[in-house]
Formats: structure tokens, sequence, C-alpha cells
């Protein structure tokens, strides 16, 4: 039995509190115990039996722990740089995520440009659980950016980026190039975990250039070896960056050959894919990434959540979250005017996608110059359906 796991099958118990949700989500117009009546109606003696188990199973995912530490859910809201910053998180977390990550910081941002750590580690009262993730390449280093980290923030569990494909990343022998060399990622677990209490965790590709199982596999067990309590697998390599397929093949066969638990990321993008990715990896949670983006409904829809809004999501709500969530840019983002719009539009476009006429919409929010502009142009947006 893994560090950590608790006895019992928490694959099983993941798997359905996702399936469960997913059939939830259909009728979630309804309170619970309406939803449950019309099921109950509806449904046969065997289906009956089934509701019933799974209701049971979904209380017990909440129970996922790593290391004995209580994490509430076996779905996360993914790293993801740039993204989940404090107001994404706040929005997230009002919506159903239960567990979030900071963004992704850079080691010697860490320990000397001192404005962007400030930034990134912003945080207020409810944005917990959560937890870090740390970019780098040199072990010493590493170790006192780890060190730093947890004297300014209380975080669950400390991760280390496997995973980035970017070329500045790359070429810095950070990132996903820590894939090529299990010696120096070996060595960065073995010297953060001997100065720090809580677990360790690493999140990598099924590989760098192509998808190599035996690479794949090696590297998730010298991670294990070196005492990291839990792997975030990514299901592709990092040549395919984030587009292509997810090989859920790959992240199967990491699962399989350790025994610390093992979550999935990609393509979760709604609960059937929550699902699918479960069912045919095997792992014992998800990473919520890109799906989460302009629609934080996604988490109750997949935790199952009787109060978890439908899908697709009625669009006065939407603009209403929307607005929301600009308003914690605005209070919680202290950058540069320029880059506060700039953060405002994009968030903009992710809740608008799919709308009729988006290309104008889409125009004129990119023409937009300050917050007042921007809730002009979504709260025109009703009229114009
Ligand atoms: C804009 C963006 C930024 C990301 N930043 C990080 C990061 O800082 N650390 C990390 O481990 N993964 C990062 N990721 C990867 C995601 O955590 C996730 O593994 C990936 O997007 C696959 O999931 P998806 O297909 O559901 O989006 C990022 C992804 C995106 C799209």
């Amino acid at each position: 039995m893994a560090a950590g796991m608790e006895a019992g099958s928490l694959k099983r118990e993941s798997s359905i509190g996702v399936y469960t949700s997913f059939k939830f989500s259909a009728s979630s117009f309804h309170t619970s115990s309406q939803r449950l009546d019309t099921r109950f109606e509806h449904q046969t003696r065997h289906n009956l039996i089934s509701v019933v188990l799974e209701l049971m199973s979904y209380n017990s995912s909440m129970n996922f722990k790593l290391n004995g530490i209580a994490l509430n859910t076996n779905v996360f809201l993914a790293p993801m740089s740039g993204v989940t910053d404090l107001s994404f998180r706040l929005i997230a977390r009002e919506h159903g995520a239960k567990f979030c990550f900071f963004e992704m910081l850079d080691t010697k941002a860490l320990l000397y440009r001192k404005d962007n750590n400030i930034e990134i580690l912003k945080t207020t009262k409810l944005d917990k659980p959560i937890a870090a993730q740390l970019l780098g390449a040199d072990p010493d280093t590493m170790q006192d950016a780890a060190l730093k980290l947890i004297s300014l923030r209380e975080i669950s569990f400390l991760d280390i980026n496997c995973a980035c494909p970017a070329k500045k990343v790359i070429k810095k022998k950070a990132g996903a190039a820590l894939l090529t060399d299990r010696k120096r990622a070996a060595l960065i677990i073995k010297k953060i975990k001997s100065s720090i209490k809580i677990p360790v965790t690493v999140k990598m590709r099924i590989g760098y250039e192509n998808a190599d199982e035996k690479e794949a596999e090696m590297f998730a067990r010298a991670c294990e070896d070196a005492g990291v309590s839990m792997i975030f697998v990514h299901g592709r390599t990092k040549r395919a960056g984030y587009s292509g397929p997810v090989d859920y093949r790959m992240i199967a066969r990491v699962k399989k050959c350790v025994s610390i638990p093992v979550f999935g990321s990609g393509n979760v993008f709604n609960a059937p894919l929550a699902k699918k990715m479960l069912d045919e990896t095997s792992t014992d949670g998800i990473l919520v990434a890109r799906g989460a983006c302009g629609n934080p409904w996604i988490f109750k829809n997949l935790e199952g959540s009787p109060g978890g809004a439908p899908l697709p999501t009625p669009l006065n709500i939407r603009k209403a979250v929307l607005k929301k969530h600009l308003s914690l840019i605005e209070r919680y983002k202290n950058i540069s005017p320029g880059g506060k719009i700039g953060s405002m539009r994009k968030v903009s476009m992710w809740y608008l996608k799919g709308i009729p006429d988006a290309a104008s919409i889409r125009d004129r929010l990119c023409r937009s110059k300050n917050q007042r502009e921007l809730l002009r142009v979504i709260s025109s947006i009703q009229a114009a359906i």
C-alpha cells in the first residue's frame, strides 16, 4: 500500500465520484431532493441500488489523503502559469474546486526577484488547501527555493515541474528537460525532501520527443525511489506541447509501475472525459486545466454536487460570473494597466466562447481600453442575442 493511501479502493471511489457527477449535471436545474425523486421514479430496482452505491462512493472520494494529509478531493485545479492566479482560484473554489495550485514559481525568481513572487503567492483565507510548484534545474538552488517557499506560505505539498515544454525553460535544463536527466531529477527530489517535511510530488509528461514506455516508467520509478509521494502525468510528450490526443495507455503504464498515487492530466474538459481518464488509466484522480477556463462549473459537475450548474451554462450566469472574475482581477492583480486589461480580455473571451456573433464581440473586447469599457461590451451581449 502506497504511503498516505487509504485502505480500500481509492480508484473505484474516484471514478464513481466523477461518473455520479456526470449524471447529476444533466438535471442540474432541480433541487437535490427533486432530482433524486425524479431519478428514483424512473430507475429500475437494479439502477436504484447502483445510485445508492454511487452516492456512497461520492462521499468517500472526499477522503483522498496524501501522506495522511486530507486533500478533500481527487479532482485538483492544475497549475497553469499566467492563468491560475488568485482571481481564477477564488472563482474556481466558489464553484466547487476543493484543491488548487499556485501558479508555477521559477526558482531563481523566487529567490532573487521579489515583486513577481508577491504577485504569484498572493492568497486569501478562502484560498486553501493549496499546493505550489517549483521550476528549476539546479538541485541546491531548488532546495533553497523550497525552504524559502515553505517559510512564506502554508502548502499541502510541493510539486517539481518536469513537464514544461517552453523553449526558454528547456534551454535551462528545467521543466520537461528533466525527463531526459533522471539523475538530476532524483537529486533535486532528494535535496528538497531532505529539507522540508511536507510531501514532494512530480509533474511529468509521457515522453520528451516520443512517448516511450520504458523511459516514462524509468522516470516515474526514479522519482518514486527518490522519495516523491505522488506523480501527476500529462498524457502528451514535450514535443506535442498542449495539442493532439492524450495517450491514456501511457498514463496507465506509469500508474501501474509505481505504488504511490498517480493523477492523470490532459483534455479533462467535461465529465465524460474525466471518466474516460479514470477508467482508461486507473489513476487515483485528475487535474483539471484548460477545462476550467471560463468554465468554473466543471468542478461541481465532476464532483457530483447537487448544486452543480447545468451544461451549457446560460449566458446570463456566464456573464455574471465573468463580471465577478473581472472584479477580482481588478482587486487582486497588481500589474501594469496594460497587463491587467490584457488579462481581463483573455478571461472574457473564455467565458464568451461559442456565443452568436463571437467574432464581432471579440473585436469589441479587444478594443476595450479599460474595465469599464469591457463591462459595457459584456452587458450589451444579451441584447445582441
Ligand atoms: C496556459 C497554460 C499554462 C500551463 N502552466 C503549467 C505550469 O505552470 N505547470 C505545469 O505543470 N503545467 C502547466 N500547464 C499544463 C497543465 O497543467 C495541464 O497539464 C495541461 O494543460 C493538460 O491538461 P488539459 O489538456 O486538460 O489542459 C499549463 C497549461 C496551459 C494551457
